[in-house]
């Protein structure tokens, strides 16, 4: 008898939890890496949502790696380079540091300038919303590409173009040997309001687009390029899985 209670309440449970996945969506992301060199991507959950598994690693040249994301989660995903360990063994890197020392970013975000890809699971009306954000500058091409899914605007989005060759030079961040490693945006290169959207400038009516987000926006049409390029940039998918590539043409860089 109370093997059989047991039995029947272990059925209930695994009835409930398949009922709860069946109407809140989660998503399983795959990262891979076209670059000809290492990445070590960074994730950053959003205020107030658990951190996923890993918040940091190395993915060499070629290699993928698969994560799931609970029903919704929302964070960003971005990656890093040129980095390396010192002699004391603190970990850091030339762009998109997050500031942990670790090879993990346990809750820190990435150092400007970084392409970001930014997701929202299971937001309103039960959308997932995501976009490529150039908002706080480049330093890799990135392309998020739906699997699966549905709605009107669930279609790839990215930046592909190397914006590093590209960059102005007021804009440039170069490496140690005076490679072009990033470019900031207008906003963390001039720290003015009319760039950054803040102060005069903080609504969409005001805050327009700058010579400096047009070259961006012109080179990578589907991401973000300043705080209110809402419109061409944000992108929605019901029930997909997402593929995020780094340096998605080989020849990038
Ligand atoms: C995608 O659809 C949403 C509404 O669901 C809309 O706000 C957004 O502007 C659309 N994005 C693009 C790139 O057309």
């Amino acid at each position: 008898m109370e093997r059989l209670r047991l039995c029947s309440r272990v059925l209930l449970l695994a009835l409930t939890n398949f009922l709860i996945s069946e109407v809140h969506s989660s998503a399983t992301f795959t990262i891979v890496n076209k670059c000809e060199f290492t990445v070590w991507p960074g994730i950053l959950s959003n205020a107030g949502i658990a951190p996923l598994p890993t918040t940091g690693f190395a993915l060499q040249k070629g290699e993928t790696k698969t994560m799931a994301a609970p029903s919704s989660w929302g964070g960003r995903f971005w990656g890093r380079t040129h980095c390396s360990e010192d002699s004391a063994g603190k970990f850091s890197c030339v762009t998109g540091d997050c500031g942990s020392g670790k090879l993990e970013c346990s809750g820190g975000g990435a150092s400007p300038p970084a392409t970001l890809a930014e997701f929202k699971i299971d937001g309103d009306g039960g959308k997932d919303f995501y976009d490529v954000s150039l908002v706080d500058g480049y330093n890799l091409p990135m392309l998020v590409v739906p699997q699966g899914g549905s709605g009107d605007n669930c279609t790839t989005t990215g930046c592909v173009v190397d914006m590093n060759g590209a960059c102005p030079s007021e804009l440039r961040v170069t490496g140690v040997g005076g490679e072009r490693v990033a470019c900031k945006s207008a906003c963390e290169a001039f720290g003015k309001e009319q760039f950054c959207c803040s102060g005069a400038y903080g609504t969409p009516d005001s805050c327009k687009p700058s010579s400096y987000s047009q070259a961006f926006k012109s080179a990578c049409p589907l991401a973000y390029s300043y705080a209110y390029d809402d419109k061409s940039s944000t992108f929605t998918c019901t029930g997909a899985d997402y593929l995020i590539t780094f340096c998605p043409n080989p020849s990038a860089r």
